[in-house]
């Protein structure tokens, strides 16, 4: 008999006797675009099979969002999902991952930082997130899950939520894949109107501004300088929900003298709720 003390030796012990295939997993709301597109590359480079799942979860929308308008383009997507040699589409309806009904199942809960930012302006978000991951990651049981940057404070949850749970899978981000003129790509994008999409890319150019200006200043009065930004989003046309300046561990707001900073931001453009974000190392 062998005595396995550490985490990492089991976990190498078992992969050892399965010997299987490595397995990527790339979960989705379907509506793909080029960022989708590049999650399942970057799992073609780190695995030998690909899953991806398209699942729009009920649990994740509040009432009053979008989960009836969100859009559905199946068709499309399996199109692209083939270009893109995906091997597996897992494509479930409600009835397969909530046996239950929505009130009762169980669920997965990483305190803290789901209630911050997006948390707080959309209530039991994240939780509907952790918890269909966690449901998806027992059912595709991936060695690897690949995620967007785009998408920060989830993804740092998630990560949070598996080095809590101690799952066994790796978490991978992708950078944040954009449109020419700057504006990351989303399936919200398609809200806006013409008019709309000509004013989007200011929301990102707000946070290179921002790191422009937290570069080349000694200061680093970081209240003041979001509280011009936010202003200089809202009259070219946004309404700000959130704009942050927070520390990558923990999504909490910075200090002057705290490292690896993250700039996070959201911001109504008519319909469209617009996320983006600006790793700062
Ligand atoms: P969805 O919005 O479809 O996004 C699926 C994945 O694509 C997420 O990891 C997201 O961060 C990534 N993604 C979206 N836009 C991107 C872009 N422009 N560049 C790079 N990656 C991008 O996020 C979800 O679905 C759901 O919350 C989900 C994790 C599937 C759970 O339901």
């Amino acid at each position: 008999m062998k005595v396995l003390n550490s985490i990492a030796d089991l976990r190498e012990t078992i992969t050892s006797l399965q010997q299987k295939k490595k397995i990527a997993f790339v979960p989705t709301m379907g509506n793909l675009h080029q960022g989708h597109i590049d999650l399942v590359d970057r799992a073609h480079e780190l695995a030998d099979i690909v899953i991806v799942s398209i699942f729009v979860n009920p649990m994740q929308f509040s009432a009053g969002e979008d989960l009836n308008n969100y859009p559905r383009t199946l068709d499309r997507d399996i199109s692209k999902l083939k270009a893109a040699n995906v091997d597996y589409l897992f494509l479930p309806d409600e009835s397969e991952i909530y046996t239950d009904d929505l009130a009762n199942n169980t669920q997965v809960v990483v305190p803290g930082m789901s209630s911050l930012w997006c948390g707080s302006s959309r209530a039991r978000h994240f939780e509907g997130v952790t918890t269909v991951v966690n449901k998806l990651f027992n059912m595709v049981q991936p060695d690897i899950a690949v995620f967007g940057e785009k998408d920060f404070q989830q993804l740092t949850i998630i990560r949070k939520m598996v080095a809590d749970l101690n799952m066994s899978v790796e978490i991978v981000g992708v950078p944040t894949r954009r449109e020419e003129d700057g504006l990351a790509m989303s399936s919200r994008n398609g809200y806006l109107t013409e008019k709309e999409r000509e004013i989007a890319p200011k929301l990102r150019q707000m946070l290179l501004n921002i790191q422009k200006t937290i570069l080349s200043s000694e200061t680093h009065d970081f209240e003041s300088i979001i509280s011009q930004e936010a202003n200089t989003l809202n009259q070219s046309g946004f309404k700000t929900d959130y704009l942050a300046i927070c520390r990558q561990s923990d999504l909490q707001p910075a200090s002057p003298g705290d490292k690896d900073l993250v700039i996070l931001a959201a911001a109504y453009l008519g319909k469209a709720r617009l996320i983006d974000n600006l790793i700062l190392d």
